[in-house]
């Protein structure tokens, strides 16, 4: 097994280090120019997902057939080029993201891998954005953006994927500290925590949509959209 790289370390495993080290370093590694793009991430210590989760997409696009996927959360391009590079010929990606650095580095990546009319990246808030994007359009949405705002970018997500289409939001677990009580919390933390259980709560409460949680990286929960119409319940705070 490969050594994990420092960098590639979680600060708070969910999972048992020896677990963690077998599903990052144990499993089929990428090659070719997702290789680079990983390489480019782990040496500039850009927050990407980790390899136990491109093992599960991996695994979950060779399953289901995607052509249409819109990502919340850009950073240099990694997981869009790897979904892309996944996905159905015909597929398209489109993602987001607010930050100028990561847009010029994924920029720059999508023209040297020829990925640029394969995937379609919009520069702006996601708040400002997804309003704007077709209903039901998506069979697979990954939010992998700020964490506070998962609950509340909901809405807009279950309108934008198909029925019976897959929504997948990344790092929900704060290293299992979400479900400690608030006062141990420290304070300027408290609102994402706030947030990500309200989203744990809503999600499995709501009627029309399955959902199951993984312990990848800092935790994924995956959604299904089983109804056209999804009713939620009012943001707490
Ligand atoms: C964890 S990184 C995404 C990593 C990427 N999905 C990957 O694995 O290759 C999160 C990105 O989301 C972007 N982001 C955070 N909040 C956002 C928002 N409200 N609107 C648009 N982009 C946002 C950040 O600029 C950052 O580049």
């Amino acid at each position: 097994m490969r050594e994990i790289q420092k960098n590639e370390m979680m600060h708070r495993p969910i999972v048992d280090e020896r677990v963690l080290q077998f599903m990052r370093t144990g499993q089929k590694p990428l090659t070719g120019y997702m290789r680079e793009i990983q390489k480019e991430a782990q040496e500039e210590e850009i927050p990407v997902i980790p390899e136990e989760t491109v093992v599960f997409l991996r695994f979950l696009f060779s399953q289901i057939q995607i052509r249409e996927v819109l990502e919340i959360g850009a950073a240099i391009g990694f997981s869009s080029a790897l979904m892309d590079q996944l996905m159905h010929q015909e597929g398209h990606v489109t993602t987001i993201d607010r930050f100028d650095y990561m847009i010029k580095k994924a920029k720059k990546n999508y023209e040297k891998y020829q990925l640029t009319d394969r995937i379609t990246l919009l520069e702006g808030q996601a708040v400002d954005i997804l309003p704007t994007l077709p209903s039901a359009h998506y069979d697979f949405l990954f939010m992998d953006s700020a964490k506070a705002k998962y609950i509340e970018f909901l809405p807009q997500c279950l309108r934008l994927v198909k029925t019976g289409g897959c929504i997948m939001i990344d790092d929900i677990f704060q290293g299992g500290t979400v479900f400690d009580p608030e006062e141990t919390i420290r304070r300027g933390t408290r609102k994402i925590h706030r947030r990500l259980k309200e989203l744990l709560e809503v999600v499995n409460e709501v009627e029309g949509l399955t959902s199951c949680v993984l312990p990848l990286g800092d935790g994924v929960m995956l959604i299904t959209k089983e109804k056209d119409q999804v009713i939620l319940p009012e943001l707490r705070d």
